[in-house]
This record gives C-alpha cells, structure tokens and sequence, in this order.
C-alpha cells in the first residue's frame, strides 16, 4: 500500500513538472500571442477608419448620427467625415437620382475619393398591402433601394480606378424575411441584400469590400418617421422599436465590422435570429406564424 501510494506522489510530482514546464508558459504563450495578434488587428482597424474618407448618408438622426459620432460630428442629411479631413455636409434627397448624382459629383469635387461608403439612411412603412397606394411603394423603393445603389454606383468607377474602397450597406433584419405590413419596407431591404451581394463578388477582383448589416431593433425614430398606406407620416413609436439596441450599441458593431471587412453582420437578438433560421429551414412553420401575426396585430387595430 505504502509502495503504490508513494508511487502515486511521484506521479504527481511528474506532472506538476509538466504542467509548470510545459502547460503552464504554452498557455501563456498562446494568450500572449492571441492579445498581441489582436492589439495588432484593432491598431490595424483603428488606423483604417482614422485616415480614411467616410461618407455616411442620413447622418441627421438614428444610426447615421452615431456613426458619425466618433469623428465627433454631425451636420444636416449627409456627412463626409474622418478625423484627418473636415466634415463637408452634403444634403441631397435619395429619392431624386438627379440630386443623388449631383452629390456624389459633390462629395469628389471636395475630397477627391471616397474610402469608405455608408449607405445608412432610410425609411420604414406601416399598412397593408390592399389599402397601400403603388406611389408610396414607390417612395420607399426610391429612398431605401435606387438612392443607395445611384450613390453607389455614382461612387463606384473612382473607387475602382484606385483599385480601393469599401462600400456599405444598412440593410435589415427584413431584407432576409418579411413580416406582415411591413411590405414596401421588407422589399426594399430584400432588394438591398440581393443588390450588395451581386456587388461583392463583382468587385473582389478590384480589391473593393461590401459589407451587409442587418439590424433587428434599435432605439430611433424611424417608426415615428415611417411612412404609411396613405402616404401620411405613421408618428408611432413602435414598442420594439423602443426596446430595441441603443443606436450607439449597432454603431459600434458596424465599425467593428467595417475594420475588419466583415462580409456580413446580423445585428440582432435571439428571436429575430431563430427567424431567419427558421425562414430558411423550416418555411411552412415560419409563414404560419407570420400568418397568426398579422391576424392578431389586425385584431388589435380593429379594438
Ligand atoms: N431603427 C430600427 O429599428 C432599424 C432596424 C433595422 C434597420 N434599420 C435601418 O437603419 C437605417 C437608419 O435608420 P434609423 O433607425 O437611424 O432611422 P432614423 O432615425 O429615422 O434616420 C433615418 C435617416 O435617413 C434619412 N433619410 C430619410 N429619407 C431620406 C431621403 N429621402 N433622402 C436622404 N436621407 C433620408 C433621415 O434624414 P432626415 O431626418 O433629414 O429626413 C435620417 O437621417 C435605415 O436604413 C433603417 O432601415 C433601422
Ligand atoms: C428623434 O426626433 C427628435 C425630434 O425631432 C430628436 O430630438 C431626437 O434627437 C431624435 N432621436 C434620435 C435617436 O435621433
């Protein structure tokens, strides 16, 4: 008994030896190697953002207004910022392509390139599809889907010939399922992720990134400024939208994306997320719930 039990000491003994010799510094090591690699990663990104040409379109309010935030400005409907260049407001209206291309013209003119585009402003709606007049798909069509890709595209050409560039996209939780009357708004952001997508495999030979957010709920007024069936302004904080990220929480996620050129990002919680696993994997069930959603929200209008 003695005999074994000292046997089982110097085992123990060995292997305290091994784990000070050899576990304990690998472990360190590698921790050691992973924070440099990653103090490295975040100076790398930090470096990117700080010196590059930013454009943030619907810089007024919401998203736009953080993003902007940590080149510490904010300035009327469009900024052009970054921490080594002025911020040069440019305002234009999305859903006139003329204006559109006139700001892009602008926005050259100025500061010569562009580095980084973020296609951030938009609008929501609020109606059913039967009662919603075609001019206010229109509209939001304009706004959330040609504003964004006339800019791009206006963009785009010098972008390419400095073979550098990242273009962005604020799209949405609904531009991958769509919800009961939301239409106008859930196509125009369907049309959106199929859009930047195209984009991101027909620029990579340029060197040029496309990154997708899309974002569940954030806490802004883009239910109140929502447009509804009669073209009116809907004027309503949504509870969800209210109990939504904060806008700096989702500015912080599409920065850190941006540095580190993330193809795409959903920014949500865990119901939004299981959505669209559920809309992909198991559609029957999804259009089922979507269908007792809009009975039941129906019920709620018609009290
Ligand atoms: N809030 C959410 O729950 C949520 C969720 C997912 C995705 N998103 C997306 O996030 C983006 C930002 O929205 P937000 O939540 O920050 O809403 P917001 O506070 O209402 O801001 C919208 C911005 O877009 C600008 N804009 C609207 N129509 C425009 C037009 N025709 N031409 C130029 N600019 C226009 C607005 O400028 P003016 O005020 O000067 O008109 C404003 O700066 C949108 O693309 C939205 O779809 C939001
Ligand atoms: C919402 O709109 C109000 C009034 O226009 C404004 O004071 C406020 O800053 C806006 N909120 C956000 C989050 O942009």
């Amino acid at each position: 008994l003695s005999s074994c039990g000292s046997r089982k000491t110097v085992q123990k003994g060995k292997l305290m030896d091994f784990t000070s010799t050899v576990i304990v510094p690998l472990l360190f090591g590698s921790l050691g190697i992973f924070a440099l690699f990653r103090l490295l990663q975040w100076m790398r990104m930090r470096a990117y953002l700080q010196e590059a040409v930013v454009v943030i379109t619907g810089a007024t309010s919401g998203l736009g207004k953080e993003l902007a935030h940590p080149a510490l400005n904010c300035i009327l409907l469009t900024l052009v910022y970054s921490q080594t260049h002025e911020p040069h407001p440019v305002v234009f209206d999305l859903s006139d392509t003329k204006s559109v291309v006139n700001a892009a013209e602008e926005i050259l003119k100025a500061l010569g390139h562009v580095d980084i585009l973020i296609n951030n402003a938009g609008i929501s709606f609020r109606g059913t599809i039967v009662d919603t007049g075609l001019d206010v798909d229109k509209k939001v069509m304009e706004t959330n889907y040609f504003g964004p890709i006339a800019l791009t595209k206006a963009l785009l050409p010098s972008m390419i010939k400095r073979r550098q560039g990242h273009i962005v996209a604020i799209s949405s939780v609904q531009g991958k399922i769509s919800i009961p009357f939301r239409s106008a708004y859930a196509a125009s952001k369907h049309a959106t992720q199929a859009f930047f997508d195209c984009l991101r495999a027909e620029v990579e030979q340029y060197d040029i990134e496309v990154t997708v957010v899309s974002p569940g709920y954030i806490q802004t007024n883009l239910s109140l400024n929502a447009v509804t069936a009669d073209g009116s302004r809907y004027g309503v904080m949504d509870k969800s939208t209210a109990e939504g990220q904060t806008a700096a929480e989702v500015a912080q996620v599409v920065l850190n994306a941006v540095g580190q050129k993330k193809k795409e990002v959903l920014v949500a919680g865990l119901t939004p997320c299981l959505a669209v696993y559920l809309r992909n994997l198991c559609p029957r069930l999804f259009f089922t719930l979507m269908a007792s959603r809009a009975k039941k929200e129906r019920k709620v209008k018609g009290s």
